[in-house]
């Protein structure tokens, strides 16, 4: 199949690349130099995309309101619950904290990923681009090493276009995790270790038995997915945050925002990319404790290629537990290009400010979205905020991704037997308990 409206290109050699038939026919990688990380190129230049993020398009039923910019190339091929088109909330609660205890006065917007319909979390745009792209080129096995989410909305997706999908998860993963996978037929292997087994037992099980593997934080899928979200903040808001604050694991929101405004920099739709700020649970933060030990000493040459791998990371976030981040480089180059920061958030918090969230605005995040919210908290603490920034928290996943979470979010009930124990309360004496963890 020939194709003319996108292709690859190689970013370590330049070597250029059909697309998705040659990419998959020459085993995801570049033939020429074998390294897989590729830009996605469009042949239009993005020059109609003042028109969609104008509404002149009509309003958006699902991300794929960007066909012309993903890459695909037959919209019969198209999977789609209609995620992705999400709303950006303000969290006022948040700025009066801030001002209150930092004097900042700073907006604060909440990327309400919670609300994708396939299974509430920021993955579900990367899953409904790679069942698109998987059915569009034919492949009907498929498979994927995860720490939970990406394993889920995979397997929802890709059951939606009739494919076959083996998932390789950790020891640790959340048990709604898995049933989330077994549920619609697609079979879990939960291996006898942590995250790096499962990446290495599905490389050789896609190896052994020529299934295609899922390629990880920097698969053109994945990446063309999420890069989708700059446009929508253009749409929504008009602008680009100053501050994007996101949990991390592999990080391939920041590695996809980055693609998405170095595509459309020649439109001169928005000002300066945002801050990278990105938190890492206490449990597993190796990303922060590369930067940390590069900030000491002065970043000295070759700094961000010296990062510690973490063996059998043991953390309350299993979303998050990614201890061989080989992608630090990258995302060590974004964050410290945009005056960024890498952030550790403790985790023994998380339940916390999942119960501060639900009490002031009524939305149930999930572990992973509290740790994003631990970290504006955290960023407050260590000055990393400056007055008047526009600072985006992506809240990543919604509630029933851990239902145990739920179960610890239980505070105010009182056993009863008599009418006499039975007194009306208000619901305004919690708040100042549910912002003790949290203020300086
Ligand atoms: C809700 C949520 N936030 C953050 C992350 C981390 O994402 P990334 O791997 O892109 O860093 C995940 C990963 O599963 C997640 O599910
Ligand atoms: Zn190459």
């Amino acid at each position: 199949m020939e194709i003319n409206k996108y292709h690859f290109v190689c970013r370590n050699c330049g070597n250029k690349i059909d697309g998705f038939p040659q990419w998959f026919n020459e085993g995801q990688k570049c033939s020429a130099c074998n390294k897989n990380w590729v830009d996605v190129k469009y042949s239009n230049d993005y020059l109609k995309l003042p028109d969609l993020i104008n509404n002149r398009a009509g309003h958006p039923d699902s991300l794929f309101h960007y066909f012309d910019y993903l890459p695909l190339v037959d919209r019969n091929n198209i999977i789609t619950e209609g995620e992705g088109v999400i709303p950006v909330d303000r969290w006022k609660f948040l700025e009066e904290f801030a001002y209150q205890y930092y004097n900042l006065e700073i907006t604060v917007l909440a990327y309400r990923n919670d609300t994708n319909p396939g299974t509430g979390t920021f993955k579900d745009v990367a899953a409904a681009v790679a069942a698109s792209v998987l059915k569009e080129n034919g492949i009907s096995d498929y498979c994927v090493a995860s720490t939970g989410n990406i394993a889920n909305a995979f397997a929802h997706y890709l059951a939606l276009a009739g494919i076959s999908l083996s998932v390789f998860i950790p020891e640790d993963a959340l048990a709604a995790n898995e049933a989330g996978v077994g549920c619609y037929g697609q079979r879990v292997f939960r291996v006898k270790g942590d995250y790096s087994l499962a990446k290495h037992l599905c490389a050789e099980f896609s190896k052994k038995h020529k299934i295609h593997m899922s390629g990880g934080n920097i698969d053109p899928a994945r990446v063309e997915a999420k890069k989708t979200q700059v446009f929508e903040w253009l749409r929504q808001l008009g602008y680009v945050p100053d501050v994007y604050i996101q949990a991390l694991a592999g990080g391939t929101g920041p590695i996809a925002i980055h693609k998405g405004l170095e595509d459309i920099r020649h439109l001169k739709l928005f000002e300066k990319e945002p801050r990278y700020v990105l938190i890492q649970a206490s449990g597993c933060n190796p990303m922060t404790m590369a930067w940390d030990q590069a900030k000491k000493e002065g970043f000295s040459e070759g700094w961000k290629n010296r990062f510690p791998i973490l063996e059998h990371p043991l953390t309350r976030i299993p979303t998050l537990a990614n201890g061989n981040p080989q992608t630090y480089p990258i995302l060590a180059n974004l964050v410290h290009s945009t005056e960024g920061e890498f952030l550790t958030f403790n985790e023994e918090l998380h339940v916390d400010v999942a119960r501060l969230v639900a009490f002031e605005t009524s939305v149930r995040i999930g572990p992973a979205a509290a740790i994003a919210v631990g970290g504006f908290f955290e960023a407050l603490k260590t000055n990393t905020l400056r007055d008047g920034e526009r600072v985006m928290i992506n809240i990543g996943e919604g509630m029933h991704r851990a239902p145990e979470l739920l179960d610890k979010m239980r505070y105010t009930t009182q056993n009863v037997a008599t009418i006499e124990e039975c007194l009306p309360s208000n619901r305004n004496d919690y708040r100042h308990q549910l912002y003790a963890s949290f203020t300086p």
